[in-house]
């Protein structure tokens, strides 16, 4: 049984997050999103909410899992017996942040392989920061995040 995580922000999930769980289904047998909060960033979300509305893109999906987690994502992966960690690269831009948390990941957890997987070439452009932007400015995002992210996004920034 090989349990992939697929950690992240999610603040809110894009189209982009959602090809990379198909990938990572693709991967591994069980998959958990697991949706931390990086303390650099405001979010937007609750960390409940990003989760669920990832998991409304895949009903009855009994191979993925949404969970959040708090403090280290090697010691969430420990505990949940995975072993591998999957993050998406879209642009080389990406790669130096990447690097340096699966390098330090692997100096706290040896055993633990971070893969890193592309998304579809039209979905490299997407980030949940431009999403979130754009959503505040009143531009449409349908096209770049599900029905129920952009009905909860346009309710956020409403409220
Ligand atoms: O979508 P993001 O914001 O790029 O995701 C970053 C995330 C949540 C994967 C990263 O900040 C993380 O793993 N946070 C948990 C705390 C931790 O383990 N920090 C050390 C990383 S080397």
């Amino acid at each position: 049984m090989r349990t992939a995580i697929y950690p992240g922000s999610f603040d809110p999930p894009t189209r982009g997050h959602e090809d990379l769980v198909r990938r990572s289904l693709n991967l591994a047998d069980e998959v958990i999103v697991a949706v931390a909060r990086n303390g650099t960033k405001q979010p937007l979300f609750s960390v409940a909410a990003g989760p669920e509305l990832l998991a409304a893109s895949f009903p009855g999906e009994p191979r993925l899992r949404v969970e959040s987690f708090e403090g280290l994502l090697v010691d969430f992966a420990r505990a949940r017996n995975a072993t591998l960690v999957v993050r998406g690269l879209r642009a080389i831009a990406d790669f130096e942040y990447e690097l340096q948390m699966a390098l330090m990941n692997r100096q706290l957890h040896p055993e633990i392989e971070t893969v890193f997987l592309m998304p579809a070439l039209d979905l490299t452009y997407l980030s949940s920061s431009l999403v979130r932007e754009v959503a505040r400015l009143g531009g449409d995002v349908s096209a770049l995040v599900s029905p129920p992210v952009a009905a909860a996004l346009k309710a956020k920034l409403a409220g």
